[in-house]
């Protein structure tokens, strides 16, 4: 990746101002990672660290129903914030969905409790298609605000922005909801590929405005969470999604923040995700990171990959597995891993083990 210059440039492209606070975490183990610089120790933190897992959460979120508590930066502050306090992890992730934007530009979709976010009425037809308008910063000024909050906040920790990819946000808009087999969505793709290339499109063009605002409010590096992609064989990956995917990661790039691309089930795709464009790929548990840095390929950065289920475990136990993926990562070299768990926390985790995990992985990993 290149130098991360933009950090302290005052002007993008496009005649916006970059915050220079953003600067502040520029030497952060996390940041220097992802440019594959010495760290003290390999950098962690936990995908879906923020939720359920913390009675805390818990609390400020009594009675407000998640997606009205994403539009509330000091409760989104907050939120961000605790995982951070009580973890003590490398990098704070932003708290919001990958469905905000969606609603954002319009479209009627809710978030319900265990089930996860449901749209109103799916997408099918060129002419569901004009529901989806392009994403202007003005949709999500509570974005930008509670971004600008956490960055003043959070100093040299490195607050990660995300966005869900054009495949998994397509899967939900075109399913209506969440979905085992996503064959509705795949029906779309194989059977009206000029319909569906529409889609993710306008899908990677409204993810790439919600990155965008993110990092110029300054945020430190951004993840694109394609959480279904592994549903998918490597063909049809670099024929219907890959672009869509690409054209994202291609449209953050002048911004020098470190971009990382992750799926679930992907062991067949991960080479392919390498070429996507991402400095830093995500791997889930399945394939071992010595492994995965082979088919990722050279210069890339790799993310993971415990198994969110070891934490389940005897202490004991998840200190052994960690141990085995640090080691794995040595095939890297000596810098380049970001250690996470290979997809997200699960609520009935308990908190301690996460916490006594970051201090084993920094305790085990110091340079
Ligand atoms: O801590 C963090 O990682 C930041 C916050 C975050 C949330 N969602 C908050 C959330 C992030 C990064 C996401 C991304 C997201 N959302 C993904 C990609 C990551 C992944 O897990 O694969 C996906 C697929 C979604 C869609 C979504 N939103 C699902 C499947 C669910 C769970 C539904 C349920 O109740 O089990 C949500 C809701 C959601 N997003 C919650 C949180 C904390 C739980 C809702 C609640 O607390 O009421």
């Amino acid at each position: 990746m290149s130098e991360t210059t933009a950090d302290t440039t005052a002007a993008t492209p496009d005649g916006r101002t970059t915050p220079a606070r953003r600067g502040a975490a520029h030497d952060s183990a996390f940041l220097r990672a992802c440019r594959h610089e010495p760290v003290p120790h390999t950098p962690v933190w936990f995908m879906r660290q923020a939720g359920r897992s913390l009675p805390e959460y818990l609390k400020v979120r009594e009675g407000i129903p998640m997606l009205e508590s994403c539009m509330r930066p000091e409760l989104v502050k907050e939120i961000t914030l605790q995982p951070v306090r009580r973890h003590k992890v490398d990098a704070a992730i932003f708290f919001s969905d990958i469905v905000v934007p969606l609603k954002a530009v319009g479209i009627d979709v809710e978030i319900k409790p265990n089930v996860g976010p449901v749209i109103a009425d799916p997408i099918r037809t060129f002419e569901d298609l004009q529901r989806l308008r392009p994403l202007e910063p003005d949709d999500v000024p509570y974005i930008t605000e509670a971004v600008g909050l956490l960055v003043d906040e959070l100093g040299g920790t490195p607050l990660i922005g995300f966005a869900g990819a054009p495949y998994t946000l397509a899967s939900y808009l075109v399913e209506g909801g969440p979905s085992k087999n996503h064959e509705n969505t795949k029906a779309m793709m194989y059977g009206q590929p000029e319909l569906w290339a529409a889609l993710v499109d306008r899908l990677a063009d409204i993810t790439s405005a919600f990155l965008k605002v993110q990092i110029e409010a300054g945020a430190s590096a951004i993840q694109l969470f394609d959480s279904w992609v592994g549903s998918l064989a490597p063909d049809d990956y670099r024929r219907s999604v890959m672009p869509a995917s690409t054209k994202v990661f291609d449209a953050v790039a002048h911004y020098g923040v470190p971009r990382i691309h992750f799926g679930v089930g992907t062991g067949e795709l991960l080479g392919l995700m390498g070429q996507a464009g991402a400095d830093i790929v995500g791997v889930d548990w399945r394939v071992p990171l010595n492994v995965a840095a082979d088919r990722v390929g050279p210069g890339k950065g790799l993310q993971g990959n415990l198994d969110p289920a070891v934490l389940f475990a005897p202490t004991k136990v998840v200190e052994t597995k960690a141990r085995e993926v640090l080691h794995a990562a040595q095939a890297l070299g000596d810098s380049g891993h970001i250690f996470n768990l290979g997809h997200g926390v699960l609520p009935s985790m308990d908190p301690d083990a996460l916490s006594r995990l970051v201090a084993f992985v920094h305790e085990a990993s110091a340079r």
